[in-house]
């Protein structure tokens, strides 16, 4: 497998490219990015243990703590806003408080929801963790409740959403596909958010319905899954590399590969590989991929190279790895993070 370190020829090249990086997270503020996502609410209820109930052989929690945070699209959303991208988002949520937690979220990080549709037959995609603790004892996930449809959502839904999308790309430098197979990605979205000529696609499946898109960033088993190839060594990622760039007509597939860093493929052969920037405080990688999306993308709008543009990705994901849950990271952040890995 490429090699997985960051060695002296590889820390001399991002030395030398230092000064262009900061000015390309400078210019993350002058961005404008569309995003059609599958909207996910993160919730975290937390209470301490009183005592077993009387109902049923169940503990029974004080109420804490209730946390709410992006998730899934969400999260890719969130993630551009607060790296200082001007955001508009297209999505679906239900007629319920999760979905107005959500857009207050939104709303409150600068983020136009003009485009985020309700549908009034479906739930917002929430997913709740209820974790309880002993008196000053750790706290631990104790049961997660789910809501969500497994239905498409109407025809009059994916046309508005279609409709959206078509009337804001072009006013927007990228669009950004955050595909959590939640019902948001028809044929319509699909084809309304290839019209822009920067499309970058986050998808778990089904990622030929994108034909042509700019680049597509799978992580290891959504690449494997989408190619039916089991990636075990350098010969079968490269292979799975190909074969994704046949299947989907892209640009570029970058395979996010968690603790081995990340692959670039590009349409004319070359093939980029970028090690994990930070092993050693990895706290939780959820939503790391989001966090790669989004800071790539801010860096493409802002005239990077596509080294470039992986590089700051993966600097990005660095931070973000740190946190519990999905956490997203910011200019001043990603600033400081490249002095201190070149120090
Ligand atoms: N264990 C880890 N140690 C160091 N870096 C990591 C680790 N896991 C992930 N990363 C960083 O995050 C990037 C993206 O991770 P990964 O491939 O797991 O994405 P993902 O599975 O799409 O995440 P999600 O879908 O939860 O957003 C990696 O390329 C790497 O930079
Ligand atoms: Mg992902």
């Amino acid at each position: 497998m490429p090699q997985d370190t960051l060695d002296r020829a590889f820390l001399d090249r991002l030395r030398d490219a230092e000064p262009q990086l900061n000015a390309l997270i400078d210019q993350f503020s002058e961005a404008r990015v569309l995003v059609a996502g599958d909207l996910t609410l993160d919730e975290f209820l937390t209470g301490e243990v009183e005592r077993i109930s009387r109902e049923a052989p169940v503990v029974i929690l004080r109420h804490e703590s209730t946390r709410q945070i992006p998730g899934g699209g969400a999260n890719a959303v969130y993630n551009l806003a607060k790296l200082g991208a001007q955001v508009t988002v297209a999505g679906i949520i239900g007629a319920d408080i999760q979905g107005e937690a959500l857009r207050s979220i939104f709303q409150a990080a600068g983020i136009d929801t003009a485009g985020i549709v309700v549908d009034r037959d479906r739930p917002t995609v929430t997913k709740t963790r209820i974790s309880g603790h002993a008196r000053q004892s750790v706290t631990q996930q104790m049961v997660r409740v789910d809501r969500k449809s497994d239905a498409p959502p109407p025809n009059a839904v994916s046309q508005k959403l279609a409709a959206f999308i078509a009337d804001h790309a072009p006013s927007a430098q990228a669009v950004v596909c955050s595909d959590y197979g939640d019902g948001v990605f028809s044929a319509a979205t699909i084809a309304a958010a290839l019209t822009h000529t920067r499309t970058i696609v986050d998808a778990q499946a089904g990622l030929d319905r994108y034909q042509g898109a700019t680049i597509f960033t799978p992580n290891l088993p959504e690449a494997e899954l989408a190619s039916g190839i089991a990636i075990v060594d350098t010969a079968s990622l490269q292979q799975a590399g190909e074969a994704l760039l046949t299947l989907t007509g892209a640009q570029h597939i970058l395979i996010t590969r968690g603790d081995d860093g990340m692959t670039l493929f590009d349409r004319d052969g070359e093939v980029h590989h970028v090690p994990a920037f930070n092993r050693t405080d990895v706290f939780d990688v959820t939503g790391a991929g989001d966090t790669v999306a989004a800071t790539l993308t801010l860096a493409m709008c802002s005239g990077a190279t596509l080294w470039e543009a992986i590089v700051l990705g993966n600097l990005a994901a660095s931070l973000v790895v740190r946190h519990f849950g999905t956490a997203t990271t910011s200019q001043a952040e990603l600033k400081t993070a490249l002095t201190t890995l070149l120090e």
